[in-house]
């Protein structure tokens, strides 16, 4: 599947993570649509090839599978090898590939809310039948902050001299409403992580195990960390800080978080309120902004918005 496809001169190459499924894969298909090839990765090879076919027989034909575990580092260096080969540079990076940080009461396929259970439901009461078909752990936060902003960040590393030899390099950072700093009940924790003139990875990495530390202890509360969704809302707003800081040093690319909305997805148990198309129109809508719009910024619904 790697070698399937010619690659027309001037045609810009995206790398989508966690394309098999969800906003991933409507990312990799909108993409796709819009004349960039696409090398849709998954950290299952199976599940990968199977959206790669998937979107082929849509006519899609600018579409490679690369598997990518993003809290691996060999298949992350797999990646980057495949790229400097392949194609010498990479043009947009979509970070999507995500946990809910969380473990699921219901199963998030065979369980799935049927919409006659939500009808009527807001925004704010779909996320409450959520988070009642959830369970968060010690575990579960951790592997979700591994995952999320660990992976994240290992990816962004291992690419960033592709999309350095980019002339138009771009990275998308999928996040969330979650990772607003309005929702950090502790004044100075949100300030800080506000602070990016003074903020640093190694502080983000402190400020990560103090979190894991509290939440070990049963003290997040107490200690004015996000509540419900508490490891996804800290490792988001972990990647959005460390988006900023990134945006800062490498003026050369365009570094942006987006926010999808409220989508129908596994992660979300079907519960949300947009489409898998819609939400991921919000994201490629990002990593295809003209050249010289912003960077260091956070989209939420087409416009650039708030990361407090
Ligand atoms: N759905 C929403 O309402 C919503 C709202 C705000 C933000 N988001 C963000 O949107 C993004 C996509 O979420 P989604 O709703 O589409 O979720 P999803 O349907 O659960 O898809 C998540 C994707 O991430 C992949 N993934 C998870 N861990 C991985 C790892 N270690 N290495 C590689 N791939 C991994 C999954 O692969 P497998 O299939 O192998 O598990 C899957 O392809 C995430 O960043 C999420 O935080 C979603």
């Amino acid at each position: 599947m790697e070698g399937a496809i010619s690659n027309p001169p001037n045609t810009r190459i995206a790398v989508v993570t966690g394309g098999n499924k969800g906003i991933g894969l409507e990312v990799c298909r909108q993409l796709a649509g819009n004349d960039v090839t696409v090398v849709l990765t998954a950290r299952d090879e199976t599940r990968g090839t199977a959206a790669v076919e998937k979107l082929r027989e849509l006519g899609l034909s600018n579409i490679i599978f690369h598997q990518l575990e993003i809290t691996d580092a060999t298949s992350i260096a797999r990646l980057a090898d495949f790229l400097k080969t392949r194609f010498g540079k990479l043009d947009i990076l979509v970070n999507n590939a995500a946990l809910g940080g969380i473990e699921y009461v219901r199963d998030p396929v065979y369980g799935s809310a049927r919409e006659e259970e939500l009808s009527g439901m807001d925004m704010d009461q779909r996320l409450g039948w959520l988070w009642e078909n959830c369970r968060e752990t010690y575990e579960t936060a951790k592997e979700g902050l591994r995952t999320n902003y660990y992976g994240t960040k290992h990816v962004v590393e291992a690419l960033l001299p592709l999309l350095q030899a980019s002339t138009d390099g771009r990275i998308v950072n999928v996040s969330s409403h979650f990772g607003q700093l309005r929702l950090f009940r502790n004044e100075e924790l949100k300030q800080e992580l506000n602070d990016i003139d003074n903020l640093t990875e190694e502080r983000l990495d402190e400020l990560l195990d103090m979190f894991l530390k509290d939440f070990k202890a049963g003290t997040v509360e107490s200690r004015g960390w996000p509540m419900a969704f508490s490891a996804y809302k800290v490792a988001k707003a972990a990647m959005n800080a460390y988006s900023r800081i990134l945006a800062r040093r490498h003026s050369e690319l365009r570094i942006n978080c987006a926010h999808p909305g409220y989508v129908k997805t596994h992660m979300t148990i079907n519960s949300g309120l947009l489409t898998p198309e819609e939400g991921g129109s919000r994201v490629v809508a990002v990593a295809l902004l003209p050249e010289g719009a912003a960077t260091g910024a956070f989209f939420e619904d087409f416009k650039e918005s708030s990361f407090v």
